[in-house]
């Protein structure tokens, strides 16, 4: 079978490789599930392991297979998977409990403590950007055949739904928390599942990003779903909160890392503020005015936590927003989705949409690997 590979650490190294079709006896156990890919979307994650700025192979390969944003059909399952069955549409999640930490023994390896992680596409295991691949029903996550058209975003959306529970544990520190405003930083495919989130849980969304309001997709999608989008060319994140009031939940998903301290600075007493960026860059900013957003943070019990990666039950809180998104704003979804690209041999393509993604104006670029 093809499959879309990079030799990590060698820049711009993405290629085509031809493997073994996988067989699901490799589990043991008989959980095993044989999965044909269907869609592969490709994101920044991709696109900065393709830049030799992370990426690990697995243990005995030179290469790693790409990709972690994956939705695929079931063809055959181990005698001991009884929740799945052949033509299920599947989503797998992204990381394994390999580690030695006791998160991983727990089950809740996105808290892994290990400085060595594995996770399907990105480090140590193979991705989904191929034709088939296998994994233990523990890992997969059933689709509604209703949603099978967006549910490729399900991954991405699934390290927001995290975010958004890691808020809410956090906030039971307040036994009443009625959060009435957020403001999601960054409206690309990872900020518009978040702004999506937040009007599902019926917040007040105000979303933020650097291009300009006129013929940008991007800011009439938050419009449509009866958010607003702000340039912050026009009003910066700490200077809006005197149009929109301090924010009681703030989302940074730019990728920007001097945005935070203005983020800091518009939060609202008890809020919280979750940062969700990989800034692997060695950026740096000064003039961070210390002592005020110190003390705001002290008098005002405000809070900032940083979140990454998801387990099950993100994945399962994500396929019911898309549920009740679908119903609320139908066909919102799909907007996203802006640019397909057919065949996993049409990479080149892929990635030349993720190096210069404000010139395609693209949301999301995906592979469409088999016609469903
Ligand atoms: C993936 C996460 C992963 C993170 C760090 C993100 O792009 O969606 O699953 O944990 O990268 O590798």
């Amino acid at each position: 079978m093809k499959a879309v590979a990079v030799i990590p650490k060698k820049e711009n190294s993405v290629h085509l490789v031809e493997m073994d079709k996988p067989d699901p006896a490799e589990f043991k156990d008989g959980r095993g599930v044989l999965v044909e890919v269907l869609r592969v979307g490709a994101c920044g994650t991709d696109r900065e392991i393709n830049n030799a700025e992370y990426g690990v192979a697995p243990k005995g390969f030179d290469f790693l297979v790409l990709g972690h944003e994956n939705f695929g059909r079931v063809v055959e399952t181990g005698k001991n998977v009884k929740e799945l069955k052949k033509g299920d549409f599947v989503v797998a999640t992204v990381r394994r409990p390999r580690g030695s930490s006791i998160y991983d023994k727990i089950g809740t390896q996105d808290f892994t403590t290990d400085d060595k992680y594995y996770e399907r596409g990105i480090s140590r295991l193979h991705g989904f950007m191929a034709e088939f691949y296998v994994e233990s029903a523990d890992f997969l996550i059933k689709i509604p055949p209703a949603l099978a058209e967006i549910a490729v975003l399900l991954e991405p959306l699934s390290i927001i739904e995290k975010g958004l529970k890691q808020a809410s544990d956090i906030q039971e520190r307040l036994k009443i928390w009625r959060p009435k405003t957020a403001a999601v930083l960054g409206t690309g495919n990872v900020g518009l599942l978040t702004v999506m989130a937040l009007r599902m849980r019926g917040y007040e969304v105000h979303g933020f990003g650097r291009n300009p309001r006129t013929g940008y997709l991007n800011a009439e999608l938050c419009e449509a779903i009866g958010a607003t989008y702000d340039s912050t060319e026009d009003v910066s994140v700490k200077d809006s909160t005197k149009k929109y009031g301090e924010y009681d939940l703030v989302f940074e998903c730019t990728g920007f890392s001097p945005i935070i301290f203005d983020a800091m600075q518009s939060l609202n007493e008890n809020g919280i503020l979750i940062l969700s960026s990989v800034t692997g860059g060695d950026r740096k900013t000064d003039a961070v005015p210390s002592d005020k957003i110190n003390q705001m943070f002290v008098l005002g019990n405000r809070a900032m936590v940083g979140t990454v990666n998801a387990n099950r039950e993100h994945f399962e809180m994500g396929v019911k927003d898309f549920a009740l998104c679908e119903a609320m704003y139908p066909g919102w979804l799909v907007r996203m989705m802006t640019h397909k690209v057919e065949g996993l041999e049409n990479f080149a393509e892929v990635f030349d949409i993720l190096e210069h993604s404000s010139k395609y104006n693209a949301i999301k670029a995906y592979f469409e690997v088999k016609k469903f």
